[in-house]
């Protein structure tokens, strides 16, 4: 009997959420049924909570819950302790990685009362990962931690955190948009290897850990650091024709394009994109959005010569944004955690709703 083998799990079904739905052949994306163009309209607090319950809240429970995530955004000593121990060139995902399986799950505040209490660990968590990326960038960019104000919104402290100083109106909603867009986009390898994990009866905790040291790849999420770097590389639109073309015909890839399930282009760069352009325009990362820009022209000029569909993915653009922001690349991909974390929870509990043991064959090649 040969044995047919499927690496990369291409188009393999290895379980069914309600979360999200990826509808890569016509390029679209929805979190429980709702198209991530009307959910980038609403505020972040609404919805996470409609991605994780199910349930939209009204103005007052979304301001509650925002409050509470904001005020449980803070590491305790223990916690504190273990990221200053950390050498400081750490890479922020491994910090994370680090923090994560120890994180103090008990919620230092009161949880709004309509809240499912199953819900509070992971909101706690999702909230103490913010933190740990807005002290881990203070301690190794600048030695010391920030004193935040009291009574800023969820958001609002990780910029003001890591900015030092309060982010205007539109910053908030270029931060409300990335951090939506990036929740969840169903089995990709963070949240799979989570479920994975989930599946041998580990904690939350540790399902998490599991899905930040794959996000953290430049295959998956490490992709949107890796793509900042190639622009900078690449130094000028001018050059970028050339660049990609010598880089292609070295096989080499191009970080921030192409999809393992979207045949168009991925929704997500589809709204980022003009974002990206409308905050560089006339700041110092004008040149490296024209540089991105002239990247995927070549991209599709080559890929389409050979009849091939390879678009910018949430990548491309995500980090022209990010900068704008005042968030160097460094932690671009601890910001995605900050908010994909929230996805990884629904999971961990969509799954354990039905547990499984995932073990998969190999076919046994050696002596
Ligand atoms: N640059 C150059 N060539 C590419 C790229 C790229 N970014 N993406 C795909 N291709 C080519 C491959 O070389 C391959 O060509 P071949 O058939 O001649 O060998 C073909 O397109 C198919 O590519 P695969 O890598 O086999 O397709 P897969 O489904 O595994 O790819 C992936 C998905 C890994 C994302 C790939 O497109 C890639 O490496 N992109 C760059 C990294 C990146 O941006 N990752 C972020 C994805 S989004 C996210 O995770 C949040």
């Amino acid at each position: 009997m040969t044995e047919e083998i499927n690496a990369g799990l291409e188009g393999v079904i290895v379980g069914a959420t309600e979360l999200s739905n990826v509808e890569g052949e016509i390029g679209r994306l929805t979190y429980r049924g709702e198209s991530i163009e009307t959910l980038v309209q609403r505020d972040f607090a609404a919805v996470l909570n409609w991605l994780m319950t199910g349930e939209w809240l009204d103005a007052d429970q979304c301001g509650e819950l925002d409050r509470w995530l904001a005020d449980e955004s803070e590491l305790n000593a223990v916690e504190s302790r273990v990221l200053e121990q950390l050498p400081r060139d750490t890479h922020p995902m491994a910090a994370l990685q680090a923090l994560a399986p120890i994180v103090d799950l008990v919620p230092t505040g009161q949880a709004p009362a309509w809240l499912d209490e199953q819900w509070v660990p992971g909101m706690v968590l999702a909230a103490r990962i913010n933190a740990a990326v807005r002290v881990w960038h203070n301690l190794s960019q600048r030695g010391e931690v920030f004193a935040v104000p009291a009574g800023l919104g969820f958001q609002e402290k990780l910029l003001y955190g890591i900015n030092g100083s309060a982010p205007g109106a539109q910053a908030l909603q270029a931060i409300n948009t990335t951090q939506i867009l990036q929740l969840d986009h169903s089995f990709n390898a963070g949240t799979f290897a989570g479920r994975v994990i989930a599946s041998t009866g580990a904690s939350l905790s540790a399902s998490v850990a599991g899905s930040l040291g794959a996000l953290s790849g430049p295959l998956h999420g490490g992709a949107d650091e890796a793509a900042v770097t190639m622009a900078r590389e690449i130094g000028s639109p001018e050059k970028a024709d050339g660049w990609v073309r010598d880089a292609l015909a070295n096989k080499v890839k191009i970080m921030g394009m192409g999809h393992r399930e979207y045949k168009r282009l991925d929704p997500r760069a589809a709204i980022l994109k003009p974002m990206a352009r409308q905050f560089c325009e006339g700041t110092e990362w004008q040149t490296l959005m024209e540089t991105l820009v002239a990247v995927e022209d070549t991209c599709q000029d080559v890929f389409s010569a050979k009849g091939k569909e390879i678009h910018a993915n949430l990548e491309f653009y995500k980090g022209a944004v990010y900068l704008a922001l005042g968030i160097p690349e460094r932690y671009f991909t601890s910001l995605f955690a900050c908010s994909r974390v929230f996805g990884w929870i629904s999971h961990f509990h969509e799954f354990n709703r039905e547990p499984r043991l995932i073990r998969p064959r190999a076919l046994y090649t050696g002596r």
